[in-house]
């Protein structure tokens, strides 16, 4: 295995209230959780502080989405200087859904991840190919496109974790096989050999999202250049300390 600390991140979406988020972190609170598990709960804005103060120290907590500047007329937005300000620690960045529903594109997204970083957050930057894409055999391209518009705005890659979410993957109940999640994971770590560096290539930690559930993250886990996961529906179930827990 590598040096990477395996790091698992819940993506709660736009789900939960004050009564099912007491609930889920309470399981995480007494659950026996992986001390070499890094684990990340991005929570609806909203509730942020609310999850923050329920949950334990270890278990860091991520806005779900953030905007490129500190502050300012842009009714709506929040800023990661917000998101430091009320204790969350990391943001996620370029979810597909934020690109095909609100029309982000690579560019935004690059600009955020760079403000975010700027402001001291840690960032969980997003691709992923379409169900179109990866039949049209352009996965690889895809993939490079996105990690180009980060890598454009990216110089320092310490605080960034990459979540590979293949479109087809998330939410549908398809997982990607673990072969399928490896092919792409190896290849971004080419990617980022041949065109940021090799030490960021070793060290940069890549996760896997797209119907991770406890059934199949062992085998997903044990693939070499998958270090962790992003997940969603399984995130806002008990089982997701089974998910945190896949390397133990
Ligand atoms: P899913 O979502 O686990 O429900 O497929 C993953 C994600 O969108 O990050």
């Amino acid at each position: 295995m590598s040096s990477r600390k395996f790091c698992v991140g819940g993506n709660w979406k736009m789900n939960g209230d004050q009564k099912s988020i007491a609930e889920i972190c309470k399981v995480l609170s007494d659950a026996p959780l992986d001390a070499n598990t890094e684990v990340v709960i991005g929570c609806p804005a909203i509730y942020l502080m609310f999850a923050r103060n329920l949950l334990p120290c270890s278990i860091g907590v991520a806005g779900q989405n953030s905007y490129k500047v500190a502050k300012g007329a842009f009714t709506g937005e929040i800023s990661p200087a917000m998101l430091k300000d009320i204790g969350a620690d990391w943001v996620i960045l370029g979810h597909s859904e934020r690109r095909a529903i609100f029309n982000e594109s690579d560019e935004l997204i690059a600009e955020k991840a760079e403000h975010a970083l700027s402001e001291g957050l840690k960032v969980i930057a997003c691709i992923g190919e379409s169900l179109e894409e990866r039949e049209a055999g352009k996965t690889n391209d895809v993939v490079a496109r996105q990690m180009c518009a980060y890598a454009k705005k990216i110089k320092d890659w310490t605080n960034v974790v990459v979540a590979y979410e293949p479109v087809w993957a998330i939410g549908t109940g398809k997982t990607a096989t673990p072969d399928q999640a490896q092919e792409v994971h190896a290849y971004l770590r080419q990617w980022l050999a041949e065109n940021i560096s090799k030490e960021v290539s070793s060290s940069l930690r890549i996760q896997y999202g797209g119907s991770v559930t406890a059934a199949n993250a062992r085998d997903l886990a044990k693939k070499p250049d998958i270090d962790g996961f992003l997940v969603g529906g399984a995130s806002l179930k008990p089982e997701f300390v089974d998910i945190i827990n896949a390397r133990k």
